[in-house]
């Protein structure tokens, strides 16, 4: 049987954050706001803590964890950052940017953050509540994003606490998420060439451009790599709001709770002026909207493939997969 927890909630302020890294320390789960989503916090470096990471989520052990520093210094002890990951890592941190790079043996992180892998995915995120706390522990965080395995992720205190009250310590409530979608995963492979692991905040052909020629555009890899470096938790079927979902629907058949966007309007929309940076910081609320609604369907509007629109479709997407449809079911 799972432990029972007492979920304490209380203000990111600083009493709150030294709380938080109280907590930590003992080896505790702490949801922290991020520039991103909430993320389901435990010390890296522990096995046990990092195991109830897993069981409050209820997530599959071979799904690896994301590694949350402060800096580039700091991930550069427990991950190889020579070359052009080093220099990505220097310009875009901190910020919404994970990258998956061959793993430093023997410093010290839990077996099951890697789950097995030989590699490792590090993130300095730019939020001030989990920067503030990260310089106040002296060991990295492991976090996925604070929902239970396969459905919505939380971009905010409420949404963490419909998912995982009593099976977690501590909430750190700092208001919503600025950015509204996890971040962009990248890996740089041995050759040199980029695999965007995740779409995201970040847009990685925009970045390339800025570090290499933009007259010579190269090719980003994307979801495929060599094998062990695929994100595991990347399977089809995940975000769910727990019932059926229509994609580019333009208007709301019955029974259908319509999220819009732009021209179409819904019970809520993504974006009425059809920003699709506001879609992205939405998105996830709007999902938990549907999903508390009382009809039994799900309609969402169409959203263009520009900039971050990329990432909300293929949360989207996901979102509208049913669950028997993924065989290797393991959200994250
Ligand atoms: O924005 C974010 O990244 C949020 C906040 C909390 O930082 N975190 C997050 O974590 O989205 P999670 O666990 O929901 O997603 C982590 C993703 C998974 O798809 C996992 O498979 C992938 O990162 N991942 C972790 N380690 C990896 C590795 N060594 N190689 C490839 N993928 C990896
Ligand atoms: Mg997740």
């Amino acid at each position: 049987m799972d432990r029972k927890y007492v979920t304490e909630m209380v203000p990111a302020d600083a009493a709150g954050i030294a709380r938080a890294a109280e907590v930590l320390r003992e080896g505790g789960l702490v949801a922290v706001p991020t520039e991103t989503v909430y993320g389901l916090a435990a010390r890296a470096d522990k096995e046990d803590a990092v195991a109830r990471i897993y069981r409050a989520k209820g997530r599959p052990s071979f799904n690896p964890l994301i590694v949350h520093v402060r800096d580039r210094q700091q991930a550069a002890y427990f991950g190889d950052f020579a070359g052009t990951a080093g220099v990505v890592a220097e310009l875009v941190w901190p910020g919404p940017l994970t990258m998956v790079v061959p793993r430093v043996g023997d410093r010290g992180l839990a077996e099951a953050v890697a789950a097995g892998l030989p590699t490792v995915a590090l993130r300095a995120p730019s939020h001030p509540v989990m920067r503030a706390l990260l310089e106040q522990i002296d060991f990295p965080l492991a976090a996925p994003s604070a929902n239970r395995s396969g459905f919505i992720s939380p971009t905010s205190a409420e949404h963490v606490r419909a998912s995982l009250d009593g099976r977690i310590d501590l909430i750190l409530d700092g208001g919503p998420c600025e950015d509204g979608l996890e971040s962009t995963i990248l890996h740089i492979d041995g050759g040199g060439v980029w695999h965007e692991l995740r779409p995201g905040p970040i847009n990685l052909a925009a970045l390339h451009d800025i570090l290499f020629d933009p007259h010579n555009p190269v090719e980003i890899r994307r979801g495929t790599g060599e094998r062990g470096i695929e994100a595991p938790g990347q399977l089809a079927s995940h975000y769910s709001p727990g019932k059926p979902v229509r994609l580019n629907a333009t208007q709301a058949e019955a029974e259908e709770f319509m999220i819009g966007f732009g021209q179409v309007p819904g019970d809520v929309t993504l974006s009425a002026s059809g920003d699709v940076n506001e879609a992205a910081s939405r998105l996830y609320g709007c999902l938990h909207l549907s999903s508390a609604s009382d009809r039994p369907h799900v309609a969402v509007a169409p959203v263009p493939e520009e900039g971050v629109g990329r990432a909300i479709n293929d949360r989207l997407r996901r979102a509208a997969t049913p669950p028997d449809n993924d065989q290797s079911s393991s959200g994250s």
